[in-house]
Formats: structure tokens, sequence, C-alpha cells
């Protein structure tokens, strides 16, 4: 059955982020994006308004929500600044929705259920200096030894990290495999800040996203304890393919956010500004450049709500979560490029602010899967190449 009416819930998830958004993190967005620097305000503040775990289930301290509603608070944050949506991303996607589907209980009650109460904030490091497409590649390793695993390694362009309080974190366990890139010598640890040996920093001059926190994190000899192993030993590359389909699936969500405030700006000024006589609105080649915003949030966002519902349904959604963030984030790049060329010159000053939603928009082809990776990915797919097996485990399902 197809239905695209919203639930009480899901309405009020959108409200909640959309209220945020407009009172903690519009007035002062423009500052702290020239600054390069997060705004402290906005983490407490999302977990007050419990955006920091609502989809996880009550047990676990969230106010268990489904998946659709993650999508739409996405989409609400990113409609205001990339760096907001970020931070879901991270958080729910790549930390909090892997470990209730992989951890065990000990790891969620000790884990997830601070960060579900937005308590603890919580971070992905899989991308490495010399390894992001190539997830092979990291080089970070963690040696048995006794009760502990010996970590070592660099991650970078991490999310939050010089913010987050738990990592979850990929490396090597088992070195021969290592040498022969062997996926299934690959294994996920929860690494918490504080332990020895682990520094992290912040990068800067990032192109976008300037007001969220992106960095590096260092491992020297970290001592983990064996209990932080999650689910497996071996099991780390489908971990993170799996954390992957979840945080893809917020950065599609939030890219429709961005296509609409890239809409939602251009309609505005199309219908004040004058040339010529007449607002500018009236160009036929403006009103080409709306209409393809227009159509780009449409198609963006029912692949969304397939991936979503999917989900919501406990079903696999790999194939469905690709497509959406590839075209989501295609469209949220075209849409921002237009948007400053209905601007014109004002397009190209941040006095207004599609030359940020310019600069946010070209990051999400990169993260979380290049657009050359999901091309790829849809391509082998649809040349029978890509056969998507059931999983061990999938996203428990969830009532809408
Ligand atoms: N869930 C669970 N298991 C999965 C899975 C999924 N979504 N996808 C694949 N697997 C399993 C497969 O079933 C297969 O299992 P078997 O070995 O038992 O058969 C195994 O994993 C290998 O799968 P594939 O053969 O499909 O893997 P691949 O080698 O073709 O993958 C790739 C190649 C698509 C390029 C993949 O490596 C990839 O997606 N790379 C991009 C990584 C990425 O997005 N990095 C960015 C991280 S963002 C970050 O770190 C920064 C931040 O702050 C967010």
């Amino acid at each position: 059955m197809i239905d695209f009416e919203l639930t009480e819930n899901q309405i009020a998830v959108q409200e909640m982020a959309r209220d945020l958004a407009e009172k903690v993190i519009q007035p002062t967005i423009q500052e702290y994006d020239r600054k390069q620097e997060a705004n402290p305000a906005i983490l407490p503040a999302m977990g007050k308004a419990n955006l920091l775990g609502f989809c996880i289930p009550e047990k676990y301290g969230g106010l268990g929500m489904d998946y659709i509603s993650l999508g739409l608070a996405s989409e609400e944050l990113e409609y205001v600044d990339t760096s907001a949506r970020v931070i879901l991303s991270v958080h729910i996607g790549l930390f909090s929705l892997p470990l209730l589907t992989w951890g065990s209980e000990e790891q969620k009650e000790k884990y997830l259920i601070p960060a579900a109460k937005g308590e603890k904030i919580a971070t992905f490091g899989l991308t490495e200096p010399a390894a992001g497409t190539d997830a092979v590649g990291i080089q970070t390793t963690a040696v048995k030894d006794g009760d502990h695993f010996i970590m070592n390694g660099e991650k970078m362009w991490i999310s939050l990290a010089n913010i987050a309080d738990y990592f979850l974190v990929f490396a090597w366990t088992d070195l021969e495999k290592k040498k022969n890139r062997d996926h299934s010598g690959l294994s996920a640890f929860i690494v918490e800040r504080g332990y020895d040996g682990l520094t992290t920093g912040t990068i800067k001059g990032k192109l976008g996203v300037r007001a969220g926190n992106t960095g590096f994190l260092s491992f020297q000899d970290v001592k983990v304890p064996k209990e932080n192993l999650v689910y497996k030993e071996g099991q780390g590359f489908k971990l993170a393919m799996f954390c992957l389909d979840q945080g893809r699936f917020t950065v599609a969500a939030g890219s429709c956010g961005l296509i609409r405030a890239c809409r939602d700006a251009s309609v505005k000024y199309a219908n004040e500004r004058k040339t010529f006589g007449v607002t500018i609105g009236e160009h036929q080649l403006v009103k080409q450049m709306i209409a393809n915003m227009e159509a780009g949030y449409e198609f963006s966002r029912n692949l969304c709500f397939k991936a979503g519902w999917l989900k919501n349904q406990g079903k696999r959604s790999t194939r469905e979560t690709s497509l959406a963030k590839w075209i989501a984030c295609r469209e949220a790049e075209k849409a921002a490029a237009d948007a400053v060329q209905v601007f014109g010159a004002y397009g190209f000053s941040d006095e207004y602010p599609v030359e940020r939603y310019f600069r946010n928009s070209k990051g999400a082809s990169i993260y979380e899967g290049t657009r050359e990776i999901h091309t790829l990915v849809q391509a082998d797919y649809a040349l029978g190449k890509r056969i998507d097996k059931e999983l061990e485990r999938d996203l428990p399902p969830v009532a809408q």
C-alpha cells in the first residue's frame, strides 16, 4: 500500500527539528560559518529537544520513532545548515542504529542509552588519510593482547572528531588478511575519548560545512577492552557497510532540505528582483532553474521515502539508499549552483545564504560514498553484477 500522508509522530519530529533549526541554528549560522567553528549551543539544544535519539527504541533511551522521521529531521536541519544534519548522520546513522542492531546488551546499556539520551555524543571512524572509498585499504590495526586490543593508526575527515565522546572505529585484527586485502580481517570497536593514546584534532580551511567540526583521530597503542569489539571479529567491513546504509540515508534526506532551501531562496528572490522592467521570475531561463529545483526536490524526496519505508519494514535497503544518496546529492549540487546563478552578483557574496548552500552542497557528493561509487554500484545492480544477499541482521522494523 502506498501512503504519502505523514503520521502524527512523523509530523511531530519534523516540527521539532524545524523549530530547533529556526530558533537555535539560523540566528548564528552566518557567524559560525564565517568563524569556521561549531556553535557549542547546538548539541545541548538537540539533546534537550530529544533529537539525538528519537528513532532509538524507548527501552534504550530514545523515543521509538520510525526511520522516515529520521529522514524528515535530516531534511529540516539541512534546510538551515548542513552541519546540523551531519550530527544526525554520525551520531544516529553511523553509531546508534548500528549499535542497536549489532551491539551486545552490555554495549547498548553502556553506550547506546547515553547516546540516545544525548548525554554523550558519538561518531564513526572509517576513513583514513590514504583510504576513503577503498575501505579495505585502511591501515589501522587492533592486535589482541590479553583482555585488550592494542590499536594503532590514524583516521581522517571524521565528523565531530574533536567533540564526540564515543567513536566506532574500524581496524584490522588479522594482519595476514590485511596483507591480502581480505575484508574478513577487519573488525569494529567502540573507543572512548579519554583512553590513553587517543588524540583528536580539527581540520580547518574546508570548502563547506564550516560550522561543523571535522577532524582526525590518532591512536598510539590505545588499549581497547575486548568487550568493546562490536559483534564478532572479522565482521568490520560488513558493519561499516551497514553503518553507511543508515548514514547515507540521512545524507540523502538532508540533501532534500538543501534543495528545498535553494528553491525557496530562489523563488523569493525571483519574485522581488527586477530586470528589464519585470521580476526575474518572468524570465524563462530563471523559470527553468526553479523548475529543475522543484523536480529535483520531489524525485529525491520520493527516493528517500522509498528507502525509509523499506527500513521501517526491516527490509534491506542498500540499493535504494545508494540511489537516493547519489541522486539527492547530485540534485543538491545542481540546485545550489543554480541558486547562486539566480541571485547573480548577490549570490557570489555571503550576504545571502545561497553562497553557503553552494559550498555545503559539494561535500555530500564526496563523503559516505562518492557520486562515482554510487553510479558504479547502481550500474552493477542494473547489470546483475551486484546482488544483495539477505543480511545476518538488519534494522529492527518499526511501526510508522
Ligand atoms: N551491509 C552488510 N553487509 C554488506 C553490505 C551492507 N550494506 N554491503 C556489502 N556487504 C557484505 C557483502 O555481502 C559481502 O559479504 P561476503 O564477503 O560474505 O560475500 C562483503 O560485505 C563485501 O561486499 P561487496 O563485495 O559488495 O563489497 P565491495 O568490495 O564491492 O565494496 C565499495 C566496494 C562499494 C566501494 C565499498 O567499499 C564502499 O562503499 N566504499 C565507500 C566507503 C565510504 O563510503 N566511505 C566514507 C566513509 S565516511 C567517513 O568515514 C567520514 C565521516 O565522518 C562520516
